[in-house]
């Protein structure tokens, strides 16, 4: 799916002395040329519309319609009537060359792609970087810790310093600081029904960090991984990025469709999955999905990355167990974080893996970045044995439950009666469906230009896009909810989402 570019600004044009004497249209021409040379326009990126390019620009549209049809006559640009201007996907590699060595055209222009293996090549593309502004509504993202629990936290790390303990300073064991692994395993043992013991636990900086070294682990290119569609980008990006060949397989109400993925790639290497509360969707796995789940990966000799991100926050019944707790075979590997229940700065996650895996898991972990700070393990360590993190949990839940409730009031009040909410039973984020052919996209984009963060359900899909918005309501207070929702309704009327189909 193409980024737009709105935001960035090739305004260099209005810039006094700059390309004076070389007319308007040349100028544009050559800034967004150099920017896709660069790389700094990938291929894919969406550019301005013209009308709106002319506006920031401060030039005629003539002018920005003679830039973009050299840009486009050249190959740096591919146009469609009433859909838009994207940089091309197939600009010459030798033009890339050429421009990374600074060859041929003399200006100077480089470009980072070209100088790259194509393995390099692949790792960079995976991933398109940062695509939204910060401070959006709706962000995914936020500290989880109140008042109480970060006065607590301070207060350990505080302790901790003036201990000035020679093992803080490093370097730790790569699987992590033995206190911290002994206390998340009795915590995992005790409060979420994961099968382990300490030995087992190798503390990581993220999941994101868990999957990539899964995928370079466990992989080799080609092989073929199942993905719920629609499903968790980021993780999507390390597979991909480790060369594996990504296996979109259908998420209904029961949660990833075991049987669609048996039929189209029974042979996979690997599933990743979010059996607790599926992303995005928000369903939880059913029991026979479970099961048959487990017994393909060991019929299989696949394995299962079950990313358990955010199964703390259950509002309904008791946390479901998880699929590690049912497999008999070693096949699964638990991932879970305290980056989204504590603060994204923590950078603190952990794997929980079949005995065979710990010392391979330890070696890459040792190799991609030697070890996790001993200093922030230390602390967590102590947060969880002296009990804070169980109470810690315990207030997160009661506050994002009323967080939910705000929210599903104000939804149901002021949001229209054909967008539907999945469900949202667990977690800080819900699913809010559009009709079929909603260009869910483009009302993410404005989204964006109203502050929100509403991510489209495309952008998340592979095959069948599934339409509709991402809202993450667990960093919005229960103040703010109503002026949240609000905003929210504004963006869909303006894009003629407000009345049924
Ligand atoms: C599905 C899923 N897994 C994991 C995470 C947390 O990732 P990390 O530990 O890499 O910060 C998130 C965060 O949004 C997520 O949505």
């Amino acid at each position: 799916m193409s980024k737009a570019v709105r935001g960035h600004s090739l305004t260099l044009l209005r810039e006094p002395g700059v390309g004076r004497g070389v007319p308007l249209y040349r100028r544009l021409y050559e800034r967004i040329r150099d920017g896709v040379l660069a790389g700094a326009l990938p291929p894919g990126t969406r550019l301005p519309a013209a009308r709106t390019l002319a506006e920031e620009e401060g030039v005629s549209r003539n002018t920005v319609e003679a830039a973009l049809g050299r840009l486009r006559a050249e190959g740096f640009v591919v146009r469609r009537v009433g859909a838009g201007t994207w940089v091309s996907d197939e600009i010459p590699l030798r033009r890339l060359q050429r421009a990374a060595t600074g060859l041929g055209n003399g200006e100077g222009a480089r470009t980072r792609w070209a100088l790259l293996s194509a393995r390099g090549r692949r790792v960079a593309e995976a991933n398109p970087g940062p695509n939204e502004p910060p401070g959006l509504i709706f962000a995914a993202s936020g500290s989880g810790l109140d008042e109480v629990s970060l006065k607590t936290w301070n207060r350990i790390v505080r302790r901790r310093a003036r201990e000035r303990s020679l093992e803080l300073l490093g370097p730790p064991p790569p699987a992590g600081l033995p206190a911290l692994r002994k206390a998340v395993a009795t915590y995992l043992h005790m409060d979420r029904g994961v099968r382990c013991t300490a030995d087992r636990v190798v503390i990581v900086n993220s999941t994101q960090q868990a999957v990539d070294l899964a995928a370079r682990l466990l992989l080799d290119p080609g092989d073929a991984v199942w993905l719920e569609d629609p499903g968790y980008v980021a993780a999507r990006r390390a597979l991909v990025a480790a060369g594996a060949r990504p296996v979109p397989v259908p998420v209904d109400d029961e949660g990833i469709d075991v049987g669609a993925g048996r039929s189209v790639a029974p042979d996979a290497r690997l599933a990743y999955v979010t059996p607790s509360h599926q992303y995005p969707l928000g369903v939880p796995l059913s029991l026979a999905r479970r099961l048959a789940l487990v017994a393909w990966a060991r019929r299989a000799n696949a394995w299962i990355v079950e990313d358990d991100y955010d199964s703390e926050l259950r509002y309904v019944g008791r946390p479901l167990a998880p699929l590690q707790g049912i497999d008999d075979s070693g096949r699964v590997i638990y991932v879970g974080t305290f980056n989204k229940v504590l603060f994204p700065a923590v950078r603190a996650a952990y794997l929980v893996l079949p005995d065979a895996l710990v010392e391979p898991f330890e070696r890459a972990k040792a190799l991609s970045d030697g070890f996790t700070s001993p200093f922030v393990q230390a602390v967590l360590a102590d947060f969880i044995d002296e009990g804070h993190f169980s109470a810690h949990l315990r207030g997160l839940r009661g506050l994002c439950q009323a967080r939910r409730d705000a929210f599903l009031a104000a939804a149901s009040a002021l949001l229209p009666a054909h967008a539907t909410l999945g469900p949202a039973e667990a977690g800080l984020h819900v699913a809010l469906h559009l009709p079929g052919r909603t260009d869910d996209d483009r009302i993410a984009r404005r989204a964006v230009r109203a502050g929100l963060s509403l991510p489209s359900l495309s952008a998340q899909s592979m095959e069948a896009p599934v339409r509709g918005l991402l809202l993450h309501y667990g960093h919005v207070s229960a103040e703010e909810m109503d002026a949240a929702v609000e905003a929210t309704a504004r963006v869909l009327e303006e894009e003629g989402c407000s009345h049924d189909p």
